[in-house]
């Protein structure tokens, strides 16, 4: 039988699918029920740093404030608003769900600015929490911000979280940045362990019926997972940071693509609220099956055989346009 095992972040896992934070992975219950399906790891959904900052401000807890929101958070709060953790709450959170399951419980915040939730973060750390994920998504305001200022707050933000804990610390990217190789780099030397790529963004769209702004589909499709296939491919083996590979990941081939192309984990969010918490365990027998039948005893074996590090000469991650899709590819 193939051996599903691997390490990421320098924590063992029994199998590479790690669940993305989201609302299955709120409370201690839901995290049970993820660990007893199979899961390899859980990330707890995350804790905005809006709500610590609003918590040590003393402002008022409400949407009242909303403008001085990241939009992105703004729609999360709105669209869990039922879900949404005090700090206290969310440190009480980590430890029970510590206690209720033996797999690694990865803490989640959510962050635009390396100030308000240092302390915080220790204590995050202090409950239990065997990594720290830091969700990462700053949108540009202004005409004047710089791509150069954008990227030193991420560099700024991984450095703050270093000082304040000693576990590891893994970085949830979006896909819109410039520089993705050079950004992963300066997160690592910034003490980084982990790039999680990517993020997927809550999405506007419009409805031309009702004259209005409105949210797109919340769930990804397979299809999605090419942009973590293409940066995790290109960088897996020149970085020493760790891959997981998120959005678009729905089946065990799909974990598949995300080994092969350097990833130690693959993170599931989408299919499980499609196809419920089964699908943990239909991911892990097709990923197994497909180890047996591909002559892969461990999940190492796979690991980064199609990323470019391990094929010099290949360039279908590298190439932005069309061009040798129309020729034909070698
Ligand atoms: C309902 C819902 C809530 C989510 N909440 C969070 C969150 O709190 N923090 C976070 O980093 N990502 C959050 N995400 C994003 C997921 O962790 C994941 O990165 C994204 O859904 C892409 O993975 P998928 O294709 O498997 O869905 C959420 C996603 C959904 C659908």
């Amino acid at each position: 039988m193939a051996d599903l095992a691997t390490t990421y972040l320098g924590l063992e896992l029994r199998n590479p699918l790690v669940i993305g934070a989201c609302s299955l992975t709120m409370d201690a219950k839901g995290v049970k029920k993820c660990a007893d399906a199979g899961a390899g790891a859980v990330v707890l959904k995350s804790l905005f740093e809006e709500q610590i900052r609003m918590n040590s401000s003393g402002l008022d807890n409400s949407l009242a404030a909303e403008e001085q929101w990241h939009s992105e958070v703004f729609e999360y709060m709105e669209a869990d608003i039922g879900m949404q953790y005090g700090t206290r709450e969310y440190l009480a959170v980590v430890s029970s769900c510590k206690e209720s399951v033996d797999i690694p419980v990865i803490a989640s915040i959510n962050c635009v600015s390396a100030e308000w939730w240092q302390e915080y973060a220790t204590e995050v750390a202090a409950a239990g929490a065997d990594a720290l994920e830091l969700n990462i998504a700053i949108m540009p305001e202004t005409l004047t911000v710089t791509s150069e200022e954008i990227e030193e707050r991420y560099v700024q933000i991984v450095q703050t979280a270093r000082e304040a804990v000693d576990i590891p610390i893994a970085v949830k990217l979006g896909p819109y940045i410039t520089s993705v190789p050079q950004l992963i780099l300066r997160l690592r030397q910034a003490g980084g362990n982990g790039s999680v790529l990517f993020n997927r963004f809550y999405r506007p769209t419009i409805d031309p019926n009702k004259l209005c702004v409105t949210v797109d589909n919340p769930y990804s499709s397979p299809a999605e997972l090419s942009v973590a296939l293409r940066w995790i491919s290109l960088l897996s083996g020149k970085i020493a940071t760790d891959f997981s590979a998120a959005t678009g990941i729905h089946t065990g081939l799909d974990v598949a693509r995300a080994l092969l192309a350097g990833a130690r984990t693959a993170q599931i969010c989408s299919a499980l609220y499609m196809h419920g918490l089964p699908q943990i365990g239909r991911v892990l027998d097709e990923l197994e099956q497909w180890m047996e039948t591909s002559g892969f005893a461990t999940v190492a074996d796979a690991r980064g055989k199609l990323s470019q590090h391990k094929n010099p000469g290949s360039e279908l991650f590298g190439r932005c346009q069309y061009i040798k899709g129309l020729v034909g590819l070698e």
